[in-house]
């Protein structure tokens, strides 16, 4: 049996009935699902291809790949063909078996940052290889490396790293020989600063080798349920994995790839959902604030970083008792054991239960 760390989330489930106990029920800010509704345009997509009798493509639709790369273009500055583009079951299931799927293994490292979503963890133990979280690349030497995540936004912190760390990032990468994987599922959400895609020209300087760009549509369009994301850059890159893929069953059902394609089509409900997110920051951050929290980073995504000095949990019954349900920042990396990550996924009445809560 592959050795993987304890689901963390059990250890939540006391504060999660804590909290449940408040008179006017649960505020339940500890995880990122989206509440509101799937968009019209997508699911009338996902229904007109629901007559779907035939395996799809590993590869995807070419209206998909090319929906993907137009997206990338008209929001994100990145130039790619549509052939460079490979469509995921979920930007997590992606995570999980990257290592697997590049052949990494036993002796190799697999690198992510200090404070970090759970699965780039798992990812390399599934592999077989040395999971090995660090913020300093520097500090490896001249030791080669297979792989390096990147994520920005951060989960759990909301840091944007600007264009120039990225860049030292790459080039970094290039010395070592090492692909660099960047996981942009919060890209769409900048508030304070605005995020770059590690396949930006002012990044990797017009060249994509080596470079994987990791997309979700969880977020951007609420499609968590629908398990719909994306890789796209280094094309010798795309088409290993995609052979892999094949050959492994990791196929995007028909009509998700019809539902994928309308959503990235359209920036509409991109934006309205958007907006729904910066009202709810925009309430939970001040209130957050006048109950003793500082918050920290935090300037995208869809978390709000805090602390009040204490450690974590001791934060997180606080708030418990309060009603309101958070995630202690340990479950990302035993640096975050004074913060608490406060998702703004819950709904608009929700969030003003909380924001009542804690004046
Ligand atoms: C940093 C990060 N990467 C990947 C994912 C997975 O998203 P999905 O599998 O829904 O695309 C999440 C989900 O919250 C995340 O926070």
């Amino acid at each position: 049996m592959i050795g993987l760390p304890d689901f963390p989330w059990d250890r939540l489930t006391p504060y999660k009935e804590l909290a449940g106990r408040h008179e006017d029920g649960i505020v339940d800010l500890s995880v990122g699902t989206p509440v509101d509704p799937v968009p019209d345009v997508v699911r009338r997509a996902l229904a007109d291809a629901s007559d779907s009798p035939g395996y799809p493509l590993t590869y995807g639709t070419e209206r998909l790949r090319s929906a993907a790369a137009g997206w990338l273009r008209r929001r994100h500055g990145v130039v790619l063909d549509q052939a460079d583009v490979l469509p995921l079951i979920g930007s997590k299931e992606f995570v999980a078996w990257l290592p697997t799927l590049l052949g990494i293994g036993p002796g190799q490292r697999v690198i992510f940052p200090e404070l970090a979503y759970p699965t780039y963890d798992v990812g390399a133990r599934l592999a077989g290889a040395e999971p090995y979280a660090t913020d300093g690349l520097l500090a490896l030497g001249p030791e080669r490396v297979p792989l390096v995540w990147v994520n920005s936004p951060s989960n759990p912190t909301g840091k944007v790293l600007p264009a120039e760390h990225l860049r030292k990032v790459v080039s970094w990468a290039r010395e070592h020989g090492a692909i660099v994987a960047s996981d942009e599922c919060y890209i769409e959400l900048g508030w304070e600063e605005q995020p770059i895609s590690i396949l930006h020209p002012d990044v990797c300087g017009g060249s994509h080798e080596g470079l994987l760009a990791v997309h979700s549509l969880s977020k951007r369009s609420n499609l968590a349920g629908y398990r719909a994301g994306f890789v796209a850059g280094d094309p010798a890159l795309i088409r290993r994995l995609l052979e892999v893929r094949k050959h492994a069953g990791m196929i995007v059902p028909a009509p998700v790839q019809a539902a994928m394609t309308a959503a990235l089509d359209d920036d509409a409900h991109a934006e309205e959902q958007r907006a729904r997110y910066a009202a709810r920051r925009a309430a939970l951050r001040p209130a957050l604030e006048s109950a003793g929290w500082r918050i920290e980073h935090s300037a995208a995504g869809l978390y709000l970083w805090a602390s009040n000095g204490e450690n974590c949990w001791d934060q997180v019954r606080a708030l418990a008792e309060k009603g309101v349900l958070v995630a202690p920042g340990d479950f990302y990396g035993a640096a975050g054991d004074r913060h608490v990550r406060i998702a703004v996924t819950a709904s608009d009445e929700r969030v003003d239960a909380a924001v009542r809560r804690l004046q």
